[in-house]
């Protein structure tokens, strides 16, 4: 149980559903006017104690459509939230997102507070690779660079000479400039990035276990009964990418949605992604997969409630694990820095 849970919910005012009216018909194929009541008051006091704490709500592709919709300022992939919380001029950002998320932003910002509303929103990427195993790998290849996906721990940043993002992996692991690189931990996006550069990468075992689980013949499935194409993230398979019509980051796919306006798309990912890219997209038909991230869901409208009113759970990394972590995330915003977030 969250420690938000016990929280008493705000009470209805009059005028709210007239004040939130473009946000509710916005919304309508997604939340169904029965929901409104249980969302629309923790939306407005989020709103109204957000404006008073100056703070930034910035939030990942993955949250549910009441957060990501209703009360965030800034959204985005890994990589654009990690720009912004770099160039975010306000004191306090609450980042609804997952643990490393927070940690990057907090990296990236040290002198401001960053807030999680949940502590335990990890993720299996992060966890499957610890400071002391990239030790180990670089023993047992020395010289060659370590590149490592922003789903690691501040310690395992800190061991690594670059980070990257699903929308910047090849441009980061090609500016290492070397034969060979240790490329860690997501075995998938590491195979996909292996398929499109000349540079031989040393992989490590890490799995999405939201990823992990879409076969081939689901991919298919989606595109010959329902003739959609198939966008998917390269956390999936090899034998999944196989089939896709794109792959790319989160925001990627909804920049890819913009240019090529299909008629019906399946999105290989998690299934939030879809919701919150069918507001944008009114004309597509979206088949969504119900695969949802258990750490992603953890936040919650009452959990970022809480984060503001208490200043919880505020994010702190030992210096000299963060001064290290940093060089290595800017090595990364040196070079795969997107234009526009
Ligand atoms: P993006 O960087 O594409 O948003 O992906 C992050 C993530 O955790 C996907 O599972
Ligand atoms: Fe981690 Fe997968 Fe969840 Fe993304 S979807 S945060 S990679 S567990």
């Amino acid at each position: 149980m969250n420690d938000s849970d016990s929280l008493p919910a705000p009470v209805w005012r009059d005028g709210l559903e007239d004040d939130y009216a473009e946000l509710t018909t916005r919304l309508e194929p997604l939340v169904p006017c029965l929901e409104w009541p249980l969302h629309l008051p923790w939306i407005d006091a989020i709103n109204r104690l957000k404006r008073q704490r100056g703070a930034v709500i910035m939030a990942h592709s993955y949250q549910s459509p009441e957060i990501f919709h209703g009360v965030a300022d800034v959204t985005g992939d890994s990589l654009g939230l990690a720009q912004a919380a770099a160039d975010c001029d306000a004191e306090l950002i609450v980042l609804c997102g997952v643990h490393f998320m927070a940690e990057s932003a907090k990296i990236l910002a040290p002198h401001k507070t960053v807030l999680i509303p949940d502590l335990e929103a990890g993720c299996s990427l992060a966890s499957s690779i610890t400071a002391d195993d990239v030790r180990a790998l670089r023993a047992r290849h020395p010289g060659v660079p370590v590149v490592s996906y922003a789903n690691t721990s501040a310690a395992v940043k800190a061991e690594s000479d670059a980070i990257c993002t699903s929308a910047n992996a090849v441009q980061v692991v090609e500016a290492m400039g070397a034969g060979r690189v240790i490329f860690l931990p997501d075995e998938f996006l590491g195979r996909h990035v292996a398929s499109q550069t000349r540079v031989q990468l040393v992989l490590w075992h890490g799995h999405c276990e939201v990823h992990e689980t879409f076969t081939a013949q689901q991919a298919r499935h989606a595109r010959e009964r329902f003739d959609a194409k198939l966008v998917a993230h390269p956390e999936c398979p090899p034998e999944v990418l196989a089939e896709a019509d794109f792959v790319g980051s989160t925001t990627a796919m909804g920049n890819w949605l913009e240019r090529e306006q299909p008629a019906r798309v399946a999105l290989i990912t998690e299934c939030s992604m879809a919701d919150n890219l069918r507001v944008r997209f009114p004309a597509t038909q979206f088949i969504k997969p119900c695969n949802l991230c258990p750490h992603m869901q953890r936040i919650t409208l009452p959990g970022i409630y809480a984060a503001l009113r208490d200043f919880k759970h505020a994010i702190e990394i030992p210096a000299d694990i963060a001064d290290r972590a940093r060089a290595a995330l800017q090595r990364m915003l040196a070079v795969g820095r997107r234009e526009t977030v």
